[in-house]
């Protein structure tokens, strides 16, 4: 259920973007293992995956809980969905699975440890509200860990080298982010996103790959990624077929890098991690253990529940305090 105002999803749907979604894992993954190691996640933890893709980070976060823990990954494309099974199935890791579905929409547990995702708030409409979203599914407390680009970084270095044929190809990713309705800067942007959320302030760090030698698996990555925005860069006029020369690039590339004697970066990505709050009143409940209530019959005076209201309230905190009712727990998860 992709809602009308989303950002167009550059890469379209094929068999080619599943394997540039793989080739994407080996530059980015050494990276989102320590990232998501930092934000916290550790044996025996249930995990939530948001836009879980062919499955490279639910696989991530699948050895980082080990076999007592468990993985659910959830992604609105079905297609990329049945490969992400498939590699399940061949890796026997059965304490992965995936649910088809929008993150906004699907119907999930809401008792995991952790909700975590890689590059899918950017194709939202409002990734404060698809942040929400998840983190509706995770405990109180739990940990909330997402990484995003930041384009500009890469534009910015692109066009400070001696090296046309990769400026050309960053100016082209660029003008389709912009056709696309895809914000440039979702990973500095996370900052935001996650107080919009109803989370603190997040801890952030940056990630930009940088190659050098040939077998450097960053010059067929980006060969991979024009291809599979190819079809939208010509729908867009922005560029065309015979221009990219896909079969040449990666040797384009690698040439440019040797007769400029400078690297090639891939594009930055931003984590951002923090822990979702535990309201004071839910705090102190789990502090004290349950309160006793003697409920003063035949009187017109106040019910248990209004008075534990006005605890909370005095407490800062103006949730239910059982935390049942839609709006009531979704507060006291933030
Ligand atoms: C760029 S891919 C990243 C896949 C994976 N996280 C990775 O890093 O390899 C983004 C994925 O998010 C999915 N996606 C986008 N918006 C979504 C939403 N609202 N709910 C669930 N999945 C979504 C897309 O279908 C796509 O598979």
């Amino acid at each position: 259920m992709a809602i009308e105002s989303d950002p167009i999803y550059i890469q379209g749907r094929s068999e080619s973007e599943t394997q540039r979604l793989i080739l994407q894992a080996l530059i980015y993954d050494a990276n989102t293992r320590r990232f998501l190691q930092d934000a916290g996640l550790t044996t025996g933890m249930k995990v939530l995956d948001v836009g879980s893709g062919a499955r490279d980070v639910a696989f991530l976060a699948a050895r980082l809980v080990g076999p007592t823990g468990s993985v659910v990954g959830v992604d609105q494309n079905s297609e990329v969905l049945e490969t992400a099974r498939e590699r399940a199935r061949a890796a026997r890791l059965a304490h992965v699975t995936f649910v088809e579905g929008d993150i906004r929409a699907a119907d999930l547990p809401n008792d995991f440890d952790a909700a975590i995702g890689r590059l899918v708030l950017m194709y939202t409409t409002d990734p404060a509200q698809a942040l929400k979203a998840a983190v509706n599914h995770v405990q109180p407390g739990g940990i909330v860990a997402f990484q995003e680009v930041e384009v500009p970084l890469l534009l910015q270095y692109a066009e400070s080298v001696q090296m046309p044929v990769f400026r050309e190809i960053v100016r082209c990713l660029v003008e389709l982010f912009r056709h696309g309705g895809v914000p440039l800067s979702t990973g500095f942007g996370l900052h935001q996103v996650f107080l919009a959320a109803g989370l603190p302030a997040p801890t952030m760090s940056t990630y930009s790959p940088m190659g050098g030698p040939p077998e450097w698996p960053g010059y067929r990555g980006m060969v991979e990624t024009m291809r599979s925005v190819l079809p939208l860069l010509e729908h867009f006029e922005i560029t065309t077929a015979e221009k990219l020369d896909l079969d040449t690039l990666a040797d384009g590339l690698l040439a440019e890098v040797e007769s400029a004697g400078t690297p090639m970066a891939g594009a930055t990505h931003v984590g951002a991690w923090a822990r979702g709050r535990v309201s004071r009143c839910r705090e102190r409940r789990q502090r004290q253990g349950p309160v006793a209530i003697t409920p003063t019959i035949g009187t017109n005076g106040p019910t248990p529940c209004v008075i534990i209201r006005a605890l909370c309230r005095a407490d800062g905190h103006t949730g239910h305090p059982h935390g049942s009712g839609a709006e009531s727990d979704s507060a006291a998860r933030l």
